[in-house]
């Protein structure tokens, strides 16, 4: 196991030493790019800026651009064609918009299953697509103090009815990874779909749509340090049974006819960016045992995957110090799993309340000494109210990613337990 040259890493990143910037721990709502992300964008914005289609230049260089975007993210995810790739606004609005190509599949009666583990965004387009359609909506819960599901519920809650099944890979609340590979086999069984939001795992980990097995999934770029922007992968043979939603000009091609209108072409070149930037990651810095581990793959592809490896074993000793420095404090509970032999099933999102400060009054005073957290309920309103943390304010949340230090860990909980003293 290779020690990550955080350094090197850091240096990449140039907002992380910009003078009056403090501690970057908002990470699940938002990450920090690196140099070469920035540059690719400013280049398109110079270089390939037109709209697609024309019999110039720069119109043939924009094209290039977007065809680029869909081979990095296919790279990314692993899939099998860059055809499966659609980029959207975020994803949230991607949800929306391919449910209601979904939606149209079911009729009255039929069954769909969410969780109480979910972000907001893999909640909200499915219930409203169930109250249009008439379909019946349950919901999966999560252990209380295990932070995971119990994965023999879903089986009593799958029926030849259930159309779909709709899970987070990784909670933006609880931080639990979940089994969405299982998830997915139980569902398939019945003939369900599966929809999986990679959202909040994708910083931490390597995405496998094949290995997985479902039929579609979600992540956002700029929770992986590249520019604001979604991306959908859907499995193609599923994606060519939809009726895609766009205007009658729009190609019925994939993945074009699902992402009618223009698209944000620079944002297009920063993903690109972002996805050789974990291959270089993963060229130059992992040692060959994390490539080996890809030898399936050849060229980028194992390099993105071997790199999100090689970064997650740089993470798990940080969230054991956080997790460890804050369940040390009197009166503080961490809400997720702290089992210091368990973290590989979690990612280092870490939600916490104290008994004598409201989680706002903590991230506030956080936030004095330039160390930013997030507060409140995050979008997570299952997960927190499933807790029964939504009055007392929702939680902190501390989210590392793989360009912070112990020494922005210590200074944290540092900072926490002289607040919390006081
Ligand atoms: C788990 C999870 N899913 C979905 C979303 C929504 O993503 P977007 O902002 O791209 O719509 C978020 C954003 O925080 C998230 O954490």
């Amino acid at each position: 196991m290779s020690v990550l040259d955080i350094d090197t890493i850091r240096s990449k990143f140039p907002a992380l030493s910009l003078p009056g910037n403090g501690i970057f721990l908002d990470n699940p709502g938002g990450t920090q790019t690196p140099q070469m992300v920035i540059d690719a964008i400013t280049d398109c914005l110079i270089k390939s800026n037109a709209n697609l289609g024309g019999a110039f230049r720069t119109s043939q260089a924009a094209e290039d651009v977007v065809a680029q975007a869909h081979l990095a993210m296919a790279d990314f995810v692993n899939a099998n064609s860059e055809r499966e790739i659609i980029f959207g606004q975020n994803m949230t609005t991607l949800t929306f918009h391919i449910s209601r190509s979904i939606g149209r599949m079911f009729s009255e009666g039929d069954e769909i299953i969410l969780t109480t583990m979910e972000h907001d965004a893999n909640v909200s387009p499915w219930l409203l697509m169930a109250r249009d359609h008439g379909l019946k909506v349950n919901f999966l819960p999560f252990g209380k103090s295990s932070f995971e599901f119990d994965l023999s519920e879903l089986d009593d809650m799958l029926t030849d009815r259930t159309k779909l099944v709709c899970v987070g890979h990784a909670s933006n609340m609880t931080g639990t990874i979940n089994d969405v590979k299982t998830v997915t086999e139980k569902a398939h069984a019945v003939g369900a779909l599966v929809y999986v939001d990679s959202v909040q795992y994708a910083p931490h980990g390597p995405i496998d749509v094949q290995d997985i097995g479902c039929d579609f999934l979600v992540c956002s770029p700029y929770k992986f340090f590249g520019p604001h922007m979604g991306v959908l992968w859907g499995r193609e043979d599923v994606l060519k049974t939809l009726e895609p939603y766009k205007v009658r000009p729009a190609t019925t091609d994939l993945p074009d006819c699902f992402e009618t209108g223009t698209l944000n072409h620079e944002g297009m070149a920063g993903v690109t960016a972002t996805v050789d930037y974990f291959d270089w990651v993963g060229r130059e810095l992992a040692d060959d045992s994390y490539r080996t581990r890809y030898g399936q793959f050849a060229g980028r592809r194992q390099h993105v995957h071997a790199a999100l490896d090689y970064l997650t074993d740089y993470e798990i000793p940080l969230t054991r110090q956080l997790i460890d420095g804050l369940t040390a404090m009197p009166g503080v509970k961490v809400h997720g799993i702290t089992n210091s032999n368990a973290l590989s099933k979690r990612v280092p999102t870490v939600s916490f309340t104290a008994e004598s400060h409201k989680p706002r009054d903590i991230s506030q005073a956080l936030g004095d000494q330039g160390i930013y957290v997030w507060d409140g309920h995050n979008y997570a309103i299952e997960p927190v109210n499933h807790l029964g943390l939504m009055e007392g304010g929702g939680v902190v949340r501390v989210g590392l990613a793989h360009y912070n230090t112990a020494k922005e860990i210590d200074r944290t909980l540092e900072v926490i337990a002289t607040h919390l003293e006081a």
